[in-house]
C-alpha cells in the first residue's frame, strides 16, 4: 500500500519531537518535510531541535524548512510573556539530544508550502502541531491552496479545557488570528485535536520505562522528552493522574495511521481574536447554536492504551 504523505508544521518542542519520531518513523507514513514556526521556543531553536530530532534518529534525508519568527499581526505576541517561561517548563530551548552539523533548508516554510502544493501530483496532508501562523501566511498568498490539500490535522484549541490561559490552548493563543484565517478559510477536510482529547491520551513514567527499554534512538529520546513533560506538568500543570503528561502533537500523528485512536464529532468552529479573557479561545458549537456550518471534524477523546503501544511499536524498529 502507498504510503500516506504528510508535512509536518511544529515548533519543537518536547512533544513536537515526539510527533517528528513518529512521522519518520512510522513504516505507513512518509514524511515530506517538516516546516517550523514560533512558538513553544523561538523559531531558530525549533529549526535546530527538529534537525537535531532528525538526525538522531537516522533521517537526515528530511528537509527542514524555517518560517516565521512572529505572529501574523501581534508583533510581541506572546514573547515576552511566556514564551520563556513556557519553554523552560516544558520544553527547554534546546532538546537533549546532539548538535546537528545539517543546515535547513535554503526556502523559507511558507514558499515551500505553496510551492509544494501547486506541484503536487500525490495527496499530502498538513499536520499543523504549533501555531497557525506559517499556514495562514500561505493562504494569505494562496488562497487555491484550500483545494490542494486534502486534510489538515490540527493540534490545537481546547472546549472544556485551557493551558495557557482559563479559556486558550497555546497553537490558537499564541496567533489567534492565523488561526481564525485557517479555521475559515474553507479547507475540504479539517480534522482538530485539542486538549479535550490530547490530556485523555495521558503517558506515564512506566511507559517511559517501557520505551527507554527499547534501547533504540527514538524510544531513548521519546523517554526523554517525555519524562522532562511529566516533570513539568506535575510542577506546574498536574494532570488527572499525577506523574503522567499529555504529549499533544504525537496524537495528530498516531490518527494518521490509526484513526480510531481519537473520537470526533463534526463541528463548527471558530476563534476569538478580541475577547480580553478569552482571545485565542477555539469557540466549538458543540449545541448547533450558531449559524456556522460544521467544518471540523473535532477529536474529544483519546485512546491512551492504543496511542502508547503505537509509540512503542514504532520506536522499537
Ligand atoms: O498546547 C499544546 C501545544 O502547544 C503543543 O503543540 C505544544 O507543542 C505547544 O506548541
Ligand atoms: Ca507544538
Amino acid at each position: 500500500m502507498a504510503k500516506r504523505k504528510l508535512i509536518l508544521d511544529v515548533d519543537t518542542g518536547t512533544d513536537d519531537a515526539v510527533a517528528v519520531m513518529l512521522a519518520a518513523l512510522h513504516p505507513a507514513l512518509d514524511l515530506v518535510a517538516c516546516t517550523t514556526v514560533n512558538g513553544n521556543v523561538e523559531v531558530a531553536h525549533g529549526t535546530d531541535n527538529t534537525l537535531r530530532v532528525l538526525d538522531h534518529i537516522g533521517r537526515r534525508d528530511v528537509p527542514v524548512y524555517e518560517g516565521l519568527a512572529r505572529p501574523l499581526v501581534r508583533p510581541d505576541f506572546p514573547v515576552p510573556r511566556t514564551v520563556d517561561d513556557r519553554a523552560g517548563k516544558f520544553h527547554g530551548k534546546t532538546l537533549p539530544l546532539p548538535p546537528t552539523a545539517r543546515a535547513k533548508a535554503a526556502q523559507g516554510a511558507v514558499e515551500f508550502l505553496i510551492e509544494t502544493y501547486r506541484q503536487a501530483t500525490d495527496e499530502i496532508t498538513l499536520v499543523p502541531v504549533a501555531p497557525l501562523t506559517n499556514i495562514a501566511a500561505a493562504l494569505t498568498l494562496d488562497p487555491k491552496l484550500t483545494e490542494r490539500v486534502p486534510e489538515v490535522v490540527i493540534m490545537g484549541g481546547g472546549h472544556a479545557i485551557g493551558n495557557v490561559t482559563p479559556s486558550a490552548e497555546f497553537n490558537i493563543w499564541a496567533d489567534p488570528e492565523a488561526a481564525a484565517i485557517v479555521f475559515g478559510a474553507g479547507f475540504r477536510k479539517i480534522t482538530l485535536v485539542p486538549l479535550d482529547a490530547t490530556h485523555r491520551a495521558l503517558v506515564s513514567r512506566a511507559d517511559c520505562d517501557r520505551l527507554r527499554g527499547l534501547g533504540t534512538p527514538a524510544g531513548e529520546a521519546a523517554a526523554e522528552c517525555i519524562g522532562h513533560r511529566i516533570v513539568a506538568h506535575d510542577a506546574a500543570q498536574q494532570m488527572a493522574t499525577p506523574g503522567t503528561t499529555p504529549v499533544h502533537d504525537a496524537v495528530c500523528v498516531a490518527y494518521l495511521v490509526e484513526p480510531p485512536v481519537i473520537a470526533t464529532r463534526k463541528l463548527h468552529v471558530a476563534v476569538e481574536t478580541a475577547g480580553a479573557l478569552t482571545v485565542g479561545r477555539t469557540v466549538i458549537d458543540t449545541q448547533f447554536r450558531g449559524s456556522g456550518l460544521p467544518q471540523c471534524d473535532v477529536a474529544f477523546d483519546s485512546d491512551p492504551a492504543r496511542f502508547v503501544d503505537l509509540l512503542v511499536r514504532t520506536f522499537a524498529a
